[in-house]
């Protein structure tokens, strides 16, 4: 368990960092703000980590996050999670659609996860309508932009405080 201080309104807070969230971000993730912004928005993959870095703190949150385009790296981190992190936020991007090698991973590991996407992916081309991960998930969150991360980091927040 660590021990954070933060100070709101010159007043000293101790606060305690309860559960450890990773946030899995996959390829071209990294493009936000330049990538197609009339599907992804103007903001910037640092924009939407720094805004939920906001919101772990508040929330008593130790936030980890990585994006990577590469699947093995994605894997590898996940392997790494095991009996380290609560909880795991992932945008799987396009790998979504084609990686049961990730899928693989995250029952591997057995942390509880939802599945976040910016566009609403339903809407789009059908072959972004099939996930390899929405059946094992705790929840899938798309079609809502970056504050779909905020809604996930609410949620398993909650989910981690009823099961704990
Ligand atoms: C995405 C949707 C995927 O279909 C696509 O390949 C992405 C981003 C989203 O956040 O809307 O790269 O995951």
């Amino acid at each position: 368990m660590i021990t954070q201080y933060r100070y709101l309104i010159g007043v000293s807070q101790k606060m305690t960092t309860k559960f450890k969230v990773l946030v899995l971000n996959g390829p071209n993730l990294n493009m936000l703000g330049k990538r197609e912004p009339e599907t992804y928005g103007s903001l910037t993959l640092d924009n939407i980590i720094e805004d939920l870095d906001e919101r772990a703190v508040q929330l008593g949150i130790k936030l980890s996050h990585l994006q990577s385009n590469a699947e093995h790296e994605l894997i590898e981190e996940i392997h790494q999670a095991i009996e380290v992190i609560d909880f795991i936020i992932i945008n799987p991007a396009a790998f979504t659609h084609t990686s049961v090698a990730i899928r693989d991973a995250l029952l591997s590991v057995n942390i509880p996860f939802i599945e976040v996407h910016l566009s609403n992916v339903h809407a789009r081309e059908t072959f972004r309508h099939h996930s390899y991960l929405s059946d094992i998930a705790q929840g899938v969150i798309c079609g809502l932009g970056p504050i779909g991360y905020g809604y996930a980091l609410t949620s398993a927040h909650q989910y981690l405080t009823k099961n704990n």
